[in-house]
């Protein structure tokens, strides 16, 4: 397979690093809402990489559910995989990609729990068969190669019939406190514009970075 040639010329913006927003939660809902003009399926997926007990990082698709002045929430289970690593080391990564703006934004932060009644509130707006979900499956547990999540659906249906499904203690929230957040936007000839954005106690510092 010969992709030694798969390259873009991006074109498509530019940063204006002379007109700068103060705040990077800002500058990325400015970017999310013109990826949700085009993109709107997907334009929430992004990558978040956490680090494991014994140092090795990893890293999966979440999607993003909130953004507000403290951060940024995605939804997953308190005992999965990722859960465990976030218990022993906070420190996450998010990355997301928008190939249609030629841009992408980083995210290095902390992540915590949200309020258990902010989890609640997500879990009553999900749609039913997405709350089944998040109590049939033991997320990133081993299971059988022939394990028929039909059975365990069928049951639950019927245990819960015409009752409406309260969320699992082992489902939630977390927000990502950002520490750091970078902005790239796709250049001719490879000289991209780069805008990081640094916390300091409570202000933002700005810094451009190289391509
Ligand atoms: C498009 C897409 C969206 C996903 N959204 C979520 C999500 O919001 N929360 C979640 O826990 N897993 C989500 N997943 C599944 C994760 O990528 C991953 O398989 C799962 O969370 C288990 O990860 P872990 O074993 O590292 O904990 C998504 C996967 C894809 C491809």
């Amino acid at each position: 397979m010969d992709i030694k040639n798969l390259r873009l010329n991006y074109k498509k913006s530019t940063i204006d690093f002379e007109n700068l927003i103060d705040s990077p939660i800002q500058l990325f809902i400015n970017w999310f809402s013109d990826a949700l003009k085009i993109n709107k399926k997907e334009a929430n997926a992004c990558v978040l990489s956490t680090v494991s007990l014994d140092n090795f990082p990893s890293s999966r698709v979440v999607l993003l559910k909130d953004i507000n002045v403290n951060g940024f929430t995605f939804f997953s289970n308190y005992q999965s995989s990722k859960a465990k690593d976030i218990d022993a080391n906070p420190n996450v990564a998010l990355n997301f990609y928008w190939p249609e703006l030629e841009r992408q934004v980083r995210i290095t932060g902390t992540a915590k729990k949200i309020a258990i009644n902010d989890s609640d509130t997500y879990f009553e707006s999900r749609p039913r068969d997405s709350q089944m979900g998040a109590w049939l499956s033991d997320q990133s547990k081993v299971i059988n190669l022939d394990y028929n999540f039909m059975d365990t659906l069928n049951s639950l249906q019927a245990k819960f019939k015409d009752k409406a499904l309260t969320r699992p203690l082992h489902w939630g929230g977390y927000c990502i406190f950002p520490v750091k957040v970078e902005f790239w936007q796709g250049r001719p000839s490879r000289l991209h514009d780069r805008l990081v954005y640094e916390i300091d106690g409570k202000k933002w510092n700005k810094k451009r970075l190289a391509p």
